[in-house]
């Protein structure tokens, strides 16, 4: 997109924003990328190296337990070593702006939103720095410190496992009928980072939509939801949603 299709179509966003009561947001790997947290479907995307089966899914924890650990404690070592970006900072204004009318549903589980200052998340695919425990159930906050390949919980001593969302699993209900009400309600959805191609984080997209919600999308490059989007802004997330929000003033 040419700088002035940009100015044009950040104008158009800014407009719709201004009036907008509740404000949604639907972030993917790509907010994150600029920080230096590897995208998943990039050539050097996260799971290269590594088969999915083995790493993130119940029947490779069943297999492994201890191979799972080590992954997601290389993964836990990558976010450990970055900063929330602009674009996760924009967002955080954002969120001062519309306050309990702003909500801010993730699929990544770097935590970079809460550590920027984000404080209406709904992480929909967990979290690198929680655990589960496989006895009692307990979610806990771990930090990005490295764990052990075998942690216990010290509630119970049962075993625990990533709090994160594997292939072949369901969301958690609480969280996602939090975040299906959300693009239910919102009058703007913001569509940042994301190939929109994982299920069912990518419906929200059309929810929205059909409740007559105006869709921005943010990214590098057009994706599955751009057919829903009333504009795109297509350039660095940490570049497009910092001059949004000088826009909205
Ligand atoms: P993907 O890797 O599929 O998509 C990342 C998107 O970010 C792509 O559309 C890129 O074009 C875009 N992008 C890259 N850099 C960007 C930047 N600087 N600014 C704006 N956009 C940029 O990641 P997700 O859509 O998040 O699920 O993937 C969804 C889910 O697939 C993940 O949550 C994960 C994975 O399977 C689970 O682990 C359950």
């Amino acid at each position: 997109m040419t700088a002035e299709e940009l100015e044009t179509a950040l104008e158009r966003a800014a407009r719709w924003l201004r009036v907008s009561e509740r404000v949604c947001v639907l972030t993917g790997a790509g907010v994150s990328a600029e920080s230096g947290v590897p995208t998943f479907r990039a050539s050097d995307g996260l799971w290269e190296g590594h088969r999915i089966e083995d790493v993130a899914s119940p029947e490779g924890w069943d297999r492994n337990p201890a191979l799972v650990w080590n992954f997601y404690n290389a993964r836990r070592a990558n976010v450990a070593t970055v900063k929330p970006n602009p674009g996760h900072f924009a967002l955080v204004a954002m969120e001062d702006r519309w306050d309990d009318r702003f909500c801010l549903v993730t699929q990544n589980v770097d935590g970079l939103h809460l550590e920027a200052g984000s404080v209406n998340v709904l992480e929909i695919h967990g979290s690198l720095r929680k655990t589960r425990c496989l006895g009692c159930g307990a979610v806990a906050n771990c930090g990005i410190e490295p764990l052990s390949d075998t942690p216990d919980c010290s509630v119970c001593g049962g075993r625990l496992r990533p709090h994160i969302v594997w292939f072949g699993e369901g969301l958690d209900d609480d969280v996602w009928m939090k975040a299906l009400e959300s693009a239910d309600q919102c009058d703007t959805l913001l569509v940042v980072g994301t190939s929109a191609v994982v299920h069912p984080a990518a419906s929200l997209v059309p929810i929205a939509r059909r409740k007559g919600a105006t869709v921005i999308e943010f990214n590098l490059t057009p994706t599955d939801a751009s057919v829903y989007a009333d504009v795109g802004l297509y350039g660095p997330s940490g570049v497009i949603l910092p001059k949004l929000l000088q826009r909205l003033g």
